[in-house]
């Protein structure tokens, strides 16, 4: 197969010449930019909100413009700092401080952003739930972290499992007609006559707990501190090639990692507007949303690009997307198909990054200054250190499929898992790498090139699904006696959630059952958990020590063997 590649676009980028800078380049020197560098007090929210308005003079600048149905709102660098002021006012007065947990379910709006702002202005914990989770997801994880308080809207407000989370004391209501016993948002944040200062805390201090998927049942509090700070501004910089004047578009949900730091708090670390989009994904509003906010620099998934090339030969030409100049993917393969069609209609090359939620920070990444292989996720950012290693740790040469690894100590890496200091320690259980999971091999040239999960986390359409999960999930439901769970390859969304299931004697296989046990997955765990495929087996696959064996899920949905 000849090797497509683009070339470099040297002399108009940030990051000029990738080999110097991996010698040079030492993230000391990135913390000298940050205020506490002078002064020692240390807190994101000062960082990407606060110093603009203090020291840049972006007070009046645009930092968020937000659209969701009939709302379009536009906050100010100068109003989301006092806006924040006053949630950690409002914060305070319900008793929260410094280290306690707050949950934050809801779907994408300006005042998800607020909370999240306010609450770590004060030190207080985030914990972002994706607007999908249902009440068991939701008690698992509100649970395992002990949240003191949650903030949510009237919609999503009975899923909260009240009775079953001894520690949570508040909850805040964002919207009209608040539920008896909970507390107005609005309301509350009217009310505050007083705002505290900023709380001052260590670079080590948690900001946000992002519960991930992994392959066994539990999701696992990834713990992520204020000096994630560090990874966020430079490859804000470096791979997003963000600069003034830009207008940039993320368009992850802040209930995963990807809407968490590049969402807002990278591109506002360095001062640049963001534009956020509620609702649901439609190509049409989307292509109107690119022209209207003349976004320059979008970073997005496949299965989105997927969809929108899905959308017809003509919907792109009706919008004018000419200030598009920087088009980035994560999430999941990105694929000949979607790169071929962004040159021919978007006029340019999409940028790959790969990266985790553990990983805080993009990690191997194609830029601008370099030529791109088809293919491939690209090279490690400067000051990382990837490797493809075998099961035991040891590297292997290139062209060999392996463990994509990490060396550790990366300033955005997790820094614990809540709860769980066994399940941190086994990422790291070779040292010195940080395991990812991931299965990888690299080129002669240094170039990384991703082989899917090794572990049996499902990835569709760019969300991580814990296979365990969902077993035991439909394990729960009377027809079920048996479920394994697996990734199957699909064109639009990358991977679907395909499910096995041993029938309990006196049911019989229907399309009524089907309907019913996606529906008792998506109400008891999360829509995006639900199988879209299911088949009847007589036995589900174990290992040795009686876990669902994974090697030969996946030789089922691969249709190699039949038993
Ligand atoms: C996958 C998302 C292919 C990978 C930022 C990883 C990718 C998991 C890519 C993490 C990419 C991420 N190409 N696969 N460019 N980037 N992945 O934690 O399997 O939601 O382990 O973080 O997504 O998913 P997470």
């Amino acid at each position: 197969m000849l090797m497509k590649f683009i070339p470099a676009l040297l002399g108009e980028h940030n990051l000029k010449d990738y080999a110097r800078a991996r010698e040079e380049f030492d993230f000391q020197n990135v913390e000298k930019e940050f205020s506490w560098y002078a002064t020692g007090r240390v807190n994101i929210v000062y960082e990407a909100v606060d110093r603009q308005v203090e020291e840049r003079g972006l007070g009046q600048q645009v930092a968020l413009y937000f659209e969701s149905g009939d709302r379009q709102e536009e906050y100010t660098f100068g109003r989301l700092q006092s806006e924040a002021a006053r949630f950690a006012a409002f914060l305070k007065k319900y008793g929260l401080q410094k280290g306690d947990r707050l949950g934050i379910f809801m779907p994408r709006s300006p005042e998800l952003y607020i909370s999240f702002l306010g609450a770590a202005r004060l030190g207080v914990v985030v914990v972002p739930l994706f607007e999908a989770f249902m009440a068991e997801a939701l008690k698992d994880r509100l649970g395992d972290c002990g949240a003191v308080a949650v903030v949510t809207t009237p919609e999503l407000y009975p899923r909260l499992p009240l009775e079953q989370l001894p520690a949570l004391k508040h909850v805040f209501v964002v919207g009209e007609n608040v539920p008896a016993g909970t507390v107005d948002w609005h309301k509350e944040m009217s009310l505050v006559t007083e705002t505290p200062p900023m709380e001052w805390v260590g670079r080590e201090h948690p900001l946000f707990i992002l519960y991930a998927s992994g392959a066994d049942g539990k999701a696992r509090g990834l713990v992520h501190v204020h000096n994630i700070m560090v990874g966020l501004l430079i490859t804000a910089r470096w791979v997003h090639d963000l600069r003034p004047g830009d207008v940039y578009w993320c368009t992850a949900d802040p209930g995963w990692i990807t809407g968490i730091a590049y969402g807002f708090l990278a591109p506002w670390l360095l001062g640049i507007p963001v534009v956020v989009r509620g609702g649901r994904f439609n190509a049409e509003d989307w292509c109107a949303t690119l022209a209207k906010y003349r976004v320059s620099v979008w970073y997005s998934a496949p299965t989105a690009f997927r969809m929108i090339m899905s959308g017809g030969e003509e919907l792109l030409s009706r919008y004018d997307l000419s200030r598009l100049r920087h088009v980035l993917s994560v999430g999941e393969p990105l694929t000949e198909e979607v790169m071929e069609w962004s040159l021919a209609k978007l006029g340019q090359p999409i940028y790959d990054t790969w990266w985790m939620s553990e990983t805080g920070m993009n990690m191997i990444c194609n830029y601008r200054c370099m030529p791109i292989k088809f293919g491939s996720i690209g090279l490690p950012f400067p000051g990382i250190e990837a490797a493809v290693v075998d099961d035991e740790g040891r590297e292997l040469p290139p062209g060999k499929i392996g463990n994509l690894a990490i060396r550790a100590g990366w300033p955005a890496q997790f820094r614990a898992v809540w709860n769980d200091p066994a399940r941190y320690e086994e990422y790291f259980r070779y040292k010195p790498w940080f395991m990812s999971g991931d299965a990888a091999y690299r080129d002669e040239d240094g170039y990384f090139y991703f082989q899917g999960r090794l572990d049996g986390v499902i990835n569709t359409s760019g969300e991580r699904v814990g296979p365990a999960e969902v077993e035991s999930k439909l394990e729960e439901h009377p027809a079920v006696a048996r479920a394994g769970v697996a990734g199957k390859p699909d064109k639009l969304r990358g991977e679907i959630v395909k499910a096995f299931i041993v029938l309990n004697p006196g049911y019989t296989w229907s399309d009524e059952l089907a309907a019913e046990l996606r529906e008792f997955v998506k109400t008891g765990l999360a829509a995006h958990a639900a199988p879209r495929e299911f088949e009847v087996k007589e036995s589900i696959p174990l290992t040795r020590d009686g876990r669902v064996d994974r090697r030969v899920l996946r030789e089922w949905v691969l249709g190699l063997s039949e038993d």
